[in-house]
């Protein structure tokens, strides 16, 4: 048998937000199957149950947040806030570590760790950077000083919908930008990030080449650095789930009593929130409609509320069954049941892959970030799913829910998504971009 030492090691860095981490160990198990060491450095907070995944060694770092620090509700302070506590704790982990594995071939940091800017360099391990969005929004985001410079991340309402001439697939709104009470916030967050990706060996994405070729193309004019699209990660193996809240597995149980494609699950992902209003109008919306739904909210994400106590009085008897509202779903297991007929997502591009894995029409209702570009994409380009523009309305979820499921139109997105659904699964197979892609991605690893 093989022994640790014989094998180079991989030491990867997650970020500690359930969109970062679900990618980032994904990608961990990729590179385990292809004969990789695996050490995964952790903040404390939001830590990874290191006792699904054996095979790897699990490091952790003291992040100094403090219990406020951590329960901020604006995420770009807590990201600002770990890229500054990080920074000594990392670096003496990353020391030593290197002092104990002599083969240590490189370092995988996600892209927010932005702090990491020349640090691994430092120590003399090359470092490669994770991008979790996929190339059209890596693009948007890459247009950061252009867009602030014409004035176009700080628009009146009126001209929302406006084409933006930089992104021809974008309207103003769409732009990936972030809501913070301080704009400069969001700033720092973009700079950053871009001088620590242009200054990496490389960029992994969990992205499909076939289906983004032309940002694929922008994206490398602009950026003199090598570019890996091998994703979907979620399908190179199936692991075990590094979620961060606990799954309540009754969804499949209740699933399995529904009629094929007839449920639309609801999910606005790991950290979207929205106002009380809004919740109401969903779940009217949902339930006007007559279509089976299961639908997660997470608690806390309702403004003001622990999790679902506004709800009418009633409200979930008199669905008798109908409807099911849980505090987390297996999703991907969700998405894959057959009785799943369309997904009412915020659009963050891991749910909106897995999606299109299983070739899952959406209904897009996107909050920040790159969520905005996808939307636009599932709409308007790729043609996938029907996009929520105005404020959120009881009338208007019936109606996209009944349009997607119940329509014509909606057959058409549903035959539309195949083909991305098999691109998706060709892309992996030997010759396709993704396979190419990684064999390229371990060649280059080798060679530092
Ligand atoms: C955010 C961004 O919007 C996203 O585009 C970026 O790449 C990462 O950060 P998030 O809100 O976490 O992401 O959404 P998403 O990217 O969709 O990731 C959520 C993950 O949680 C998915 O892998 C999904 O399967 C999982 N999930 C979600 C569950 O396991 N159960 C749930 O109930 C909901």
């Amino acid at each position: 048998m093989e022994t640790r030492e014989a094998k180079p090691v991989i030491v990867l860095f997650t970020f500690p937000l359930q969109g970062h981490l679900n990618p980032m160990i994904q990608l961990a198990n990729i590179f385990f199957n292809r004969g990789f060491s695996i050490t995964v450095i952790h903040t404390h907070f939001n830590s990874p149950n290191s006792s699904n995944f054996p095979h790897f060694t699990f490091v952790s770092i003291p992040d100094g947040l403090s219990e406020s620090e951590a329960s901020n509700p604006d995420v770009i302070d807590i990201l600002h806030d770990l890229n500054s506590k990080c920074v000594a704790p990392f670096g003496d982990c990353l020391k030593k570590l290197l002092s104990e594995e002599l083969k240590a071939a490189c370092v995988i940091v996600d892209a927010l760790w932005y702090f990491t800017d020349g640090l691994t360099e430092n120590f003399g391990i090359p470092r490669i950077v994770l991008r979790t969005i996929n190339l059209s929004a890596f693009v948007a985001f890459s247009k950061f000083h252009v867009l602030r410079e014409k004035g176009y991340l700080s628009l009146q309402d009126s001209q929302a919908d406006l084409p933006v001439p930089e992104l021809p697939n974008l309207r103003m709104k769409d732009l990936p930008w972030f809501q913070t009470e301080d704009p400069r916030s969001g700033d720092t967050l973009q700079i950053g990030v871009m001088k620590a990706l242009k200054s990496s060996l490389g960029i992994i994405f969990n992205a499909i080449e076939d289906l983004e070729t032309e940002q694929l193309d922008q994206a490398l004019k602009e950026f003199p650095v090598s570019f890996f699209s091998i994703g979907p990660f979620h399908r190179y193996v199936s692991a075990s789930s590094c979620s961060l809240l606990t799954q309540d597995m009754t969804c499949l149980s209740w699933l399995d009593k529904q009629t094929p494609n007839s449920v639309i699950y609801a999910s606005l992902g790991s950290i979207a929130s929205i106002d009380e209003s809004e919740f109401l109008e969903i779940a009217w919306g949902l339930r006007n409609s007559n279509q089976p739904f299961l639908w997660v909210v997470r608690p806390g994400s309702i403004h003001g509320n622990e999790w679902i106590e506004i709800l009418p009085k009633g409200f979930i008897e008199n669905l008798e069954g109908r409807g099911k509202i849980v505090k987390w779903a297996p999703q991907p297991e969700v998405l894959a049941h057959r009785a799943t007929g369309g997904f009412l997502t915020h659009c963050g591009w891991n749910s909106t892959l897995e999606g299109i894995c299983e070739a899952i029409p959406m209904i897009c209702k996107p909050s920040f970030g790159d969520q905005r570009v996808n939307a636009r994409y599932i709409s308007d380009v790729w043609k996938i799913g029907l996009h929520l523009e105005n404020k959120i309305e009881r009338l208007e979820i019936e109606n996209a829910v009944r349009t997607l499921m119940t329509s014509s139109e909606g057959e058409e997105i549903r035959k539309r998504i195949l083909p991305m659904k098999e691109t998706a699964e060709q892309c992996l197979k030997l010759g396709g971009s993704s396979f190419r892609n990684l064999e390229n991605l371990i060649a280059y690893i080798l060679s530092f």
